[in-house]
């Protein structure tokens, strides 16, 4: 069998619904470029299908940029102390939370590093302000906690929860992740989805020692999490890491994982993530038209958000308002609008 004709036998057997192996999906992933857009248009096809036309927006308030982890990978890790670190205060945060609603979104997504700074007690609070004030769907992406904490802030009025995988590897995740645990990551990724909580989860591609078996392990590993939302991105080498300097261009192969993504989990939230727009002007577009239907502006108040530097390259310029404003254009070029509604997974 030719090969164009062994990866149109794969798309159709996407396209009739039938579940791919692990090997398919690596097939997949190592085909030659020229097929890629195939892949792209069945994955777009199936967004259509299962989500429809409308893209969902989440602002982003990043709120402090301390952390106590030391990735290899990420500009905020501990030892990077050229870093200048700052935190949000309670009135700023709900502030923004206020600049959020009033540009008509209706989710707000709460990230930070590991920051025991915040108290469980203290994001409790934060959430109930918000909630009271504003009334928006909220989203925490703090890290890791326990089952107890996650369970304070679902009662708090929590909806959402972003812990990406990062990688299912065990032997990379160990050497990128220094004194972190897969299993302990995966033990709250459970957690979180048996509270109910909408969950995220989603790896970065281009890593140093990552194969094509990694991702494929990845993909499959979303699936059977039965995660509601998959954040995927390309790895961005920060200077001041332990990984400065080591390329990754690679937005084509980010774009098959992320297709991949929504052929095996269908109705799932895909964001078209602020790391392949920083690694490609067109990457937002790509993504739209590989299976992506989120995008999260970021809110987060200039002064600081220069500083969340977890990759360099990543800020859109100019205020919230003028960022939608484009971010509207740009959809609209490709036939797409924006639903101004919580967007959840469909029947969740
Ligand atoms: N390149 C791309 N994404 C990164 N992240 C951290 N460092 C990098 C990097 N160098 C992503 C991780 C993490 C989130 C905070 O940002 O996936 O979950
Ligand atoms: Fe901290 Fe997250 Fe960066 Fe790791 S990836 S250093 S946990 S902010």
């Amino acid at each position: 069998m030719s090969i164009s004709d062994k990866i149109e036998k794969l798309l159709l057997k996407v396209e009739i619904g039938k579940p791919l192996g692990r090997k398919e999906i690596i097939d997949l992933l190592r085909m030659p470029g020229d097929f890629a857009q195939d892949l792209f248009v069945t994955a777009d096809r199936i967004r259509q299908r299962e989500i429809g036309d409308e893209i969902f927006l989440r602002g982003i308030i990043e709120f402090s940029n301390y952390c106590e982890c030391n990735c290899l990978y990420c500009g905020l890790r501990k030892s990077n102390n050229k870093l200048h670190r700052y935190r949000m205060t309670d009135d700023e945060i709900i502030n923004t939370a206020q600049e959020i609603k009033k540009l008509r979104l209706t989710t707000v997504v709460l990230q930070s590093g590991e920051d025991s700074f915040y108290s469980t007690d203290r994001i409790c609070r934060l959430i109930e302000q918000i909630k009271k004030e504003t009334g928006l769907i909220i989203t925490l992406s703090i890290g890791e906690k326990s089952t107890t904490d996650f369970q304070s802030f679902l009662q708090s009025g929590a909806n959402r929860y972003l812990l990406k995988q990062e990688t299912v590897s065990p032997e990379l995740y160990k050497y990128l992740r220094p004194g972190c645990q897969l299993d302990k990551r995966i033990q709250c990724l459970r957690s979180l989805k048996l509270l109910g909580f909408e969950t995220g989860t989603g790896n970065m591609v281009g890593l140093p020692g990552q194969t094509l078996e990694i991702l494929a392990d990845d993909l499959l590993f979303m699936k059977q999490l039965d995660a509601d939302m998959l954040g995927i991105g390309p790895f961005i080498a920060h200077p001041d890491t332990p990984l400065a300097g080591i390329e990754n261009d690679d937005v084509e192969l980010t774009l098959r994982v992320l297709a991949l993504a929504r052929i095996l989990t269908l109705n799932t939230n895909i964001p078209a993530t602020t790391a392949l727009t920083a690694l490609h002007p067109q990457g937002r577009i790509l993504a739209l038209q590989a299976g992506a239907n989120v995008v999260m502006p970021d809110f987060t108040p200039e002064n600081y958000k220069i500083h969340y530097e977890i990759y360099p390259g990543r800020t859109d310029a100019g205020s919230a308002a003028e960022i939608i404003s484009k971010l509207e254009k740009d959809f609209r070029s490709i036939g797409r609008t924006v639903l101004y509604s919580p967007g959840n997974r469909p029947g969740k």
